[in-house]
């Protein structure tokens, strides 16, 4: 056996198998070894390999040996030495001789890839300054293990900020700090599937990689809400015998449309009436152009509503910083699944956040991002009039994306494949359907592309449709 001998032992930082009784030599052992361990991808472009002399005296050979399998390497051209300098490894998996490079897909040219903010606008220089700042006022406990729910400093600013600009009614002991919505989104299936819940209802057109998925592996079942034009349908909800109900009134993923007033009012009546919960997500509320803002529902119905946010639209989803505004009768149970999941997010980037909001600057970020991405928005629906006028805009009034109805005589999945042919990578809405049938369109984020780059992407687009034809 290769491994269990004690011969195969860490050389440097440099795992190698020798086995003295074999037939095979020394030299092509560690050859064989070194060589197994690039093609893995476990010795990576630019390591630096121990010094024969040290590799030599650990695995108990001489030197000679250790030079032997290098320079068979180098010929290799898996290997590179300089004098005087340590040996490298050249070459990855996919570009050292001998063996086969893994075909990749050409990435697009232009991606409207919907679900992304414009990373190279992300405040650097004032989230900089809200670090500094906590660095040197923290307190020694404030490092220790804080509450699962979260730093309270973030609390007292999330509350503040999500009372005054999203009209909720959120006190600060009812806030849970979560890695995102992503693990907000779980903890909450996990609670509600622990109190007996079966059934989840989702919006149909609906994101396919959060509530359904994390829902599904808590057990519950997923049903689907038609969506129109004025978001969820109430109507639709009484046959459901729905426990829950996720929705995105404030720019309906993907349609784009927002929740009508009435239509409010009749969820909260439903979820009155069933005792059932609503999960606000609110992921790009601050992004409206063209209307006055829509306040959270979470605010209606407190005790009904949970209310998602989070950081990923308006500063960065690597960030992974999310927020529920949790009812009282919730509030114990979501706190020991955060405490059982992670036993709370990092401490410091709270504490940089709530410095960030309570210091304005997330405040200034949204106000300067407002414009640009309206500039974007613009663009796109100027493009898309000139260019392709049979397509029908829709959901552009906020947010980061909107969608785009095809005529009938389009086929979706035809045109998203023609249009990523000429290199424009745009989605279709159809993927994101549960179980209603409905028109055709496409989806187009628009929050990362310069106003030239998505009429280039446009016109693309259109001699890919008019080749359709
Ligand atoms: C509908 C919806 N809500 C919320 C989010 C944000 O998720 P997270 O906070 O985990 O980054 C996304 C991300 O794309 C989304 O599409």
């Amino acid at each position: 056996m290769l491994l269990e001998r004690t011969d195969s032992r860490p050389a440097g930082d440099l795992l190698v198998a020798l086995e003295r009784d074999s037939p095979v030599s020394l030299h092509r052992q560690i050859e064989a070894s070194i060589r197994a361990a690039i093609r893995a991808g476990r010795l990576t472009q630019g390591v630096a390999l121990p010094p024969t002399r040290s590799l030599a005296a650990d695995l108990g050979v001489s030197r000679g040996v250790v030079v032997e399998a290098y320079q068979q390497l180098a010929a290799e051209g898996y290997l590179t030495s300089r004098a005087g300098s340590y040996t490298r490894v050249l070459a990855g998996p996919d570009t050292a001789t001998g063996f086969p490079s893994s075909p990749e897909e050409d990435a697009p040219r232009i991606d409207f890839c919907p679900c992304r903010a414009d990373g190279s606008r992300f405040p650097r220089a004032a989230w900089l300054r809200s670090l500094r700042r906590v660095l040197a006022t923290a307190t020694d406990d404030e490092f220790g293990y804080v509450s699962a729910r979260g730093a309270p400093a973030l609390h007292d600013a999330l509350a503040e900020y999500l009372n005054r600009v999203r009209g909720t009614s959120a006190t600060p002991d009812a806030v849970v700090v979560c890695n995102g919505y992503g693990q907000g989104i779980s903890l909450i299936a996990q609670v509600l599937a622990a109190s007996g819940a079966k059934r989840l209802a989702v919006e149909d057109p609906s994101t396919d990689d959060d509530a359904i998925p994390v829902a599904r592996a808590a057990g519950l079942e997923v049903v689907g809400v038609p969506v129109d034009g004025d978001g969820v349908r109430p109507d639709a909800l009484d046959r459901l015998d729905a426990d829950a109900l996720v929705l995105t009134p404030s720019h309906q993923w993907p349609t784009g449309a927002v929740l009508a007033p009435d239509r409010r009012a009749a969820v909260l009546r439903w979820a009155e009436r069933r005792g059932a919960l609503v999960v606000e997500d609110d992921y790009d509320a601050e992004y409206r152009y063209d209307r006055a803002p829509v306040g959270a529902m979470q605010g209606l119905a407190p005790d009904r509503v949970i209310y998602a946010g989070t950081a990923s639209k308006i500063l960065a989803p690597g960030l992974r910083l999310g927020w529920l505004v949790v009812p009282q009768r919730l509030l114990g149970a979501i706190t020991a699944a955060k405490a059982l999941a992670d036993r709370g997010s990092p401490v410091l980037d709270q504490l940089a956040f709530a410095d960030f909001l309570s210091s304005g600057e997330f405040d200034r970020h949204v106000r300067r991002m407002r414009p640009i991405y309206r500039k974007r928005r613009d663009a796109l629906l100027r493009a898309l009039a000139d260019r392709l006028p049979q397509l029908e805009p829709a959901g552009v009034a906020a947010g980061l994306h909107l969608m785009a109805h095809l005529p009938d005589h389009l086929d979706e999945r035809r045109v998203v494949a023609a249009a990523r042919a000429h290199g424009v990578a745009v989605h279709g809405i159809g993927p994101y359907r549960i179980a209603t049938d409905g028109r055709p369109g496409l989806i187009f984020g628009y929050a990362t592309l310069g106003e030239r780059t998505i009429a280039e992407g446009v016109r693309h687009l259109a001699d890919a449709i008019a080749e359709q034809l």
